[in-house]
């Protein structure tokens, strides 16, 4: 791992640890918009969010975005380029063998709903469960609904 990955690293746990927030974490957030509700069932989100349709680069560059999903931060994926990536969870390469879309769907959006101790970011938790004092986070989710569906998109062809 490199230093820059490591730092990264740290910081998402500092972030994540204080569920506070810091200054420079605006970069993470998404544009406030309509939250979509969204429900769980057997551990899964069968449908997609707000009914979106997922594009399968934009997910594979939202993955790889240190300011976005930043999942190389403690995943490794099968991304050509990559000098270093994080091994706090799980390889992701053929993850879509061993899991069905809407369990990754329900990973991805809220993972905590299956690991509640897990140190994975939700990346749609519904805001309203997020304590987070400072105005600028009110409302907002880490990634957009369109940005979840298109890392759905992505993770799905990892077969
Ligand atoms: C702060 C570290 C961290 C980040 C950032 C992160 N994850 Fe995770 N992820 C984990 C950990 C740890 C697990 C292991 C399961 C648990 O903790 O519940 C996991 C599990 C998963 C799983 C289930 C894997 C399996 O084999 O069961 C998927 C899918 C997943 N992550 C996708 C993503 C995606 C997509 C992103 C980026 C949008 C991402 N993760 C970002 C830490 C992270």
């Amino acid at each position: 791992m490199s230093v820059t990955a490591i730092k990264k690293t740290i910081i998402l746990f500092i972030v994540l640890a204080s569920n506070a927030g810091m200054a420079d974490d605006s970069a993470m957030l998404s544009p406030a918009e309509d939250y979509c509700r969204w429900q769980v069932k057997d551990y899964a989100i069968e449908k997609p969010l707000c009914g979106l349709v997922g594009n399968i680069d934009r997910g594979k560059a939202i993955a790889s975005d240190g300011s976005k999903g930043n999942c190389l931060a403690c995943h490794q994926l099968p991304i050509e380029g990559i000098e270093a990536y994080g091994t706090i969870g799980p390889p992701l390469e053929g993850i879509a063998s061993r899991l069905s879309e809407g369990f990754i769907r329900l990973r991805v959006v809220d993972t905590r709903n299956i690991n509640p101790m897990s140190i994975m970011p939700g990346f749609y938790r519904d805001p309203s469960l997020i304590n987070r004092p400072e105005k600028i986070y009110k409302g907002r989710t880490f990634l957009t609904a369109q940005q979840v569906e298109d890392v759905i998109a992505y993770l799905v062809t990892l077969k």
